[in-house]
């Protein structure tokens, strides 16, 4: 909900922010021409396109299309939405926020929430007490020291034991005085199936608490004592609760994400207990999933802290699928991907226990690009002993270096990938250039096919980027635009733009760039800055004759487009109905002259 308190909020904010510094702190920035340039953050890029205007208060990057003020920057390289940006730039300017009213349902449901942690937190404590403090904990202690956890480490971890009994957990929390309802909330007891009551969810095991990124506890993962059994699982999770889904969860990184900061990278591993090892190892920035699948919202998370993300999973085959399934998910976010592949032992817990932090260490310095993973995945994969085998194997692997963009280790690649299949290099190397001349050759002639095309979309951009530019300063303009021409010739983005300019223009507010950014898809909003960038401040007479000019060139288009189209209805007419045919020539004679007396404007 917007409030004159929070316009105003973010005013204050705006006036008080220089857009260069901000960036400036994320971005080496290099002034020239009345600009700072950059390398954009955004994408990878070794020449600077990335663009920033003090006095407009706007960035625009003019090979990625990202664009905005300078909260919309904050945003994007923290990953945090608009508002928290704002925030996060009023700390920093050590303003005040303004208190937040909110609804009673808001605060109804908030405290119910901060109950709901108090009581997973109590939890805790429970197991935890249960693990240390008590005789019936020494199975628990025994198993954990057999795994090699020390007590600085459960301590740290907060890890905890499950009572044998099927109730003591319901008993105890029931008589502090919190209902069943809450504890079912939380996935702590569950209801009874042939009887009246409920028991505790979580007897007889391990208790590994789990925690958000503020470190409240909002569920816990039970791993079972003895072997498992199909009857016992090995891990018994909190079930999906309203503090608790897994698609948002890392499990460690309450405690990690410092480390994660200043190392610049994240490791993620499969299992608690590869997270728990690694960082008792010393091998602090870690997080592990939940068991399921790495998701975008995983990627995010792990953004706002680093851009360098390793994967480092079981090297058993499940978790060698689950690393190649989670590439593209990390790729398409924009992080820098790398893979360890544990040499010796299933998994980085019990590696780290035989050979110690600096052999995994090792491993870190040593982790392979996605591209060598993707490789060595199919060579080991593959049967290419037979010359059969060879080339299907070359078949599926020069794509990957095709993908990867770059000539230069393009043909050192293609040099380990003879050494590897025992093929000859030559022929490696003709056979990546013709996949590459065929990734690039299908271009040139879709290019020719649409230039025509491509052309007048160019006209029209550039034509509608100064009719938006000087709606903006003067939004009366807009009325008279959408007289003289159909908001279908606009492209979408424009089209949206302009609405929205409309919009601004029938509540009588001028257009700003903080609501631009709040109102408009990410999509406009970059393309408007981009258009706000390239122009002049003020408005000249220049400025002036430019837009009547770029007006004219759009009316000369539409009025092409439509004589087009009645010329080919015409010719339809030809055979079978005169006077149709004669309406319609005269119609398009008209627009012909219009088109005409434009052209001599021109
Ligand atoms: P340890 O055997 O104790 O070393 O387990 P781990 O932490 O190495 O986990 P593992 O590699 O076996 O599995 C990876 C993760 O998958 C675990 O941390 C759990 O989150 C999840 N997981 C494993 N087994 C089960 C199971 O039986 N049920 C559920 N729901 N999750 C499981
Ligand atoms: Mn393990």
């Amino acid at each position: 909900m917007r409030s004159a308190e929070l316009d105003e909020f973010v005013e204050r904010v705006n006036e008080r922010t220089d857009i260069y510094s901000v960036v400036s702190r994320y971005v080496q920035l290099n002034q020239r021409g009345g600009r700072y340039w950059g390398c954009c953050p955004f994408h990878n890029e070794k020449t600077a396109s990335f663009s920033v205007s003090t006095d407009k208060g706007l960035f625009y990057c003019f090979g990625c299309g990202a664009g905005g003020n300078v909260f919309k920057f904050l945003s994007l390289i923290e990953n945090i939405t608009y508002f928290e940006a704002v925030k996060l730039q009023a700390q920093r300017l050590g303003i005040e926020l303004p208190k937040k009213k909110s609804s009673p349902e808001q605060e109804r449901r908030r405290r119910e929430e901060r109950t709901l942690v108090k009581l997973n937190e109590e939890a805790q404590e429970f197991y935890h007490e249960s693990l240390i403090n008590t005789a019936r904990g020494s199975v628990g202690r025994k198993y954990l020291e057999g795994r090699g956890i020390t007590k600085e480490t459960i301590e740290t971890f907060r890890i905890g034991l499950a009572p044998e009994e099927w109730d003591s957990l319901l008993k105890k929390f029931t008589r502090q005085g919190y209902t069943p309802q809450q504890l079912e909330t939380v996935g702590l007891i569950v209801k009874r199936k042939n009887s009246v009551g409920y028991y505790d969810r979580f007897r007889e095991r391990v208790m590994i608490p789990i925690c958000d990124v503020f470190g409240h506890v909002v569920g816990f993962g039970g791993r079972i004592l003895t072997a498992e059994t199909e009857a016992t699982p090995k891990y018994l999770n909190t079930p999906e609760t309203v503090l608790f889904n897994k698609r948002n969860l890392l499990f460690g990184l309450d405690k990690s994400n410092r480390a994660i900061s200043s190392a610049g990278v994240a490791i993620v591993v499969e299992g608690y207990m590869d997270a728990i090892s690694l960082f008792s190892a010393g091998i602090k920035n870690v997080v592990a999933t939940l068991g399921t699948a790495f998701t975008p919202e995983h990627v995010k998370l792990i953004l706002r802290y680093a851009r360098k993300i390793i994967f480092c999973y079981d090297s058993d085959e499940a978790g060698q699928r689950a690393t190649i399934r989670a590439l593209p998910i990390v790729q398409q976010a924009g992080a820098d991907v790398f893979i360890i592949k544990i040499p010796d032992g299933k998994d980085p817990d019990e590696f780290i226990r035989k050979h110690g932090k600096e052999a995994f260490e090792e491993l870190i310095k040593n982790a392979s690009t996605w591209i060598d993973y993707r490789i060595r995945h199919i060579l080991a994969n593959t049967e290419h002993s037979t010359a059969q085998g060879k080339i299907r194997a070359l078949r599926e692997i020069l794509p990957i270096i095709v993908s990867a963009d770059n000539r230069v280790t393009g043909d050192e690649y293609c040099k380990k990938i003879a050494a590897e299949l025992v093929l000859d290099e030559r022929l490696v190397i003709d056979e990546y250039r013709k996949a590459l001349k065929q990734a690039t050759k299908s271009e040139p002639i879709a290019a020719k096919r649409t230039k025509a095309n491509d052309d007048e979309d160019l006209r029209i951009r550039m034509a509608s980027e100064e009719i938006l530019r000087m709606a903006w300063h003067e939004t009366d303009t807009l009325d008279y635009v959408l007289t003289v021409l159909p908001k279908e010739i606009f492209n979408s983005c424009h089209k949206e733009i302009i609405s929205w300019l409309e919009t601004c223009a029938a509540q009588e507010r001028r257009p700003d760039k903080i609501s631009a950014a709040e109102e408009l898809s990410e999509e406009a909003n970059a393309e408007l800055s981009r258009i706000l960038l390239n122009g002049a401040d003020e408005l000249g007479k220049r400025e002036i004759a430019i837009f009547e000019e770029s007006i004219d060139i759009l009316r000369q288009i539409v009025l092409m487009k439509e004589y087009y189209k009645l010329s080919a209805q015409a010719e339809k007419y030809i055979p079978n109905d005169e006077t149709t045919y004669n309406k319609t020539v005269k119609e398009f004679l008209k627009i012909k002259e219009k088109v005409d007396n434009l052209k001599g404007n021109l």
